[in-house]
């Protein structure tokens, strides 16, 4: 019998802990041994569940138990998750995680730490939940030139954007419809500033360039700022705006990395993806443009990555351990060198839009003028909007 750990019994703890229970016979078959949760550690009794005497509170009973072969850590926020995570991992126990704050900002030493006691750190649940990602990346497709990694990697702005342009409601009334219906939490800023995308591209930037880059370097921009103005225009133009994380690999060796809105075709394999589903797509060669898609969050998807890192921990051994090394922000991209067509709307002429930014071409022509300008790079950009003379109501990037 394999004894486990959970750190944190919240929506993801509790659907770790009913797979374990329900897909018994499953798991058994897969690890050709029973597993047994010995610990709950949490904060809060649980005196309804049925898993309420395994509840303890004290982090050094699993840490001491020898009898413990996996922690799964699933509190979240970096801290004391780091610290729990780098003792059991010191203790010669596998750790698991869906803690992508945890991954982006310590996987590097994590993973190393885990090297040194022969054991496992594995966190395919950090970017987009259910979806098998990370692993085909990891394994299947690591021979492949990785062009770029883009997508869709946080639900709840997914759901909003989706509200937004379908009911061609405000920003604001699609938040407070997300967190009515428990989609967004009630301080949903990780969210819909783009942290939690961030963290997660960060994650997907370090497997694909091999080096892990400080998410705090990485462009981000959330959603706040997207009107129903824009929404629209986007919809009148066979398009729709999705919040992307993009992972480009650059000439040079450099990667390119980013979290912003993006107007996307809607025939685009990412511009289907509605509500709150996360996709994933690769370009790379020789395999060609690959997408995953699925639900990034919630108990069952989130559980079911769990445990499937959990089984390879005991099926598979150490050799699969992912590919994020030393941290090297000097991999990463100037931001201002990455080049695209930018959305613009503003109340200005298009004598005076064509003056600053060259030619464009209009979208939409009305009270606002909504355009688009040819390839230009961030710099290029940010000079055009000072000619202007005037901020933009709306700047938005085109996925080419
Ligand atoms: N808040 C995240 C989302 C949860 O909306 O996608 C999963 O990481």
């Amino acid at each position: 019998m394999k004894h486990i750990a959970i750190l944190g019994f919240g929506v993801v703890g509790q659907g770790v802990a009913a797979l374990l229970t329900n897909n018994k016979e499953e798991v058994k078959r897969l690890v050709g041994d029973e597993l047994n949760i010995k610990y709950i550690l949490d904060l809060r009794d649980f005196p309804d569940s049925p898993f309420a005497d395994r509840v303890i509170h004290d982090f050094g009973i699993i840490k001491d138990d020898a009898d413990v072969d996996a922690v799964i850590e699933v509190m979240g926020g970096s801290h004391p998750a780091f610290e729990f995570s780098m003792d059991a991992l010191k203790g010669g126990k596998h750790v698991i995680t869906s803690n992508k704050q945890v991954v982006a900002e310590f996987g590097a030493e994590m993973i190393a730490e885990a090297k040194k006691h022969g054991v496992c750190y594995h966190f395919e649940a950090s970017v987009g939940g259910g979806i098998p990602v990370l692993m085909p990346i990891i394994e299947i497709l690591r021979h492949n030139k990785v062009r770029e990694v883009r997508g869709i990697l946080n639900g709840t702005t997914n759901y909003i954007l989706t509200k937004m342009f379908t009911f061609g409601d405000s920003f604001e009334a699609s938040l407070k419809d997300a967190q009515e219906k428990g989609y967004a939490e009630r301080n949903p800023d990780a969210d819909i500033l783009g942290i939690d995308a961030c963290r997660k591209i960060a994650i997907l930037g370090a497997l694909i360039s091999g080096a892990s880059i400080n998410p705090d370097l990485i462009h981000t921009e959330g959603i706040t700022e997207i009107r129903a103005q824009d929404v629209a225009v986007a919809n009148k133009n066979a398009c729709a705006i999705k919040l992307l994380g993009r992972a480009i690999a650059c000439e040079d060796g450099k990667l390119s990395l980013m979290v912003a809105p993006f107007l996307i075709d809607a025939d685009a394999p990412l511009g289907g993806v509605n509500g709150v589903y996360n996709a994933v797509e690769v370009l790379a060669d020789p395999v060609d443009n690959v997408m995953f898609y699925g639900r990034g969050a919630g108990a069952g998807p989130t559980a079911s990555a769990v445990v499937g890192d959990l089984c390879r921990c005991f099926t598979e051994g150490t050799h699969t351990a992912p590919v994020i090394f030393e941290k090297q922000s000097e991999r990463l991209a100037d931001f201002s060198a990455f080049a695209c067509r930018h959305y613009g709307a503003t109340d200005l002429s298009l004598s005076e839009v064509k003056a600053a930014f060259g030619e464009v071409t209009v979208l939409c022509e009305g009270k606002e003028l909504a355009f688009l300008t040819e390839v230009m790079t961030e710099k290029a950009f940010a000079e055009a909007e000072a000619k202007l003379g005037k901020k933009l109501l709306s700047h938005i990037r085109k996925l080419a």
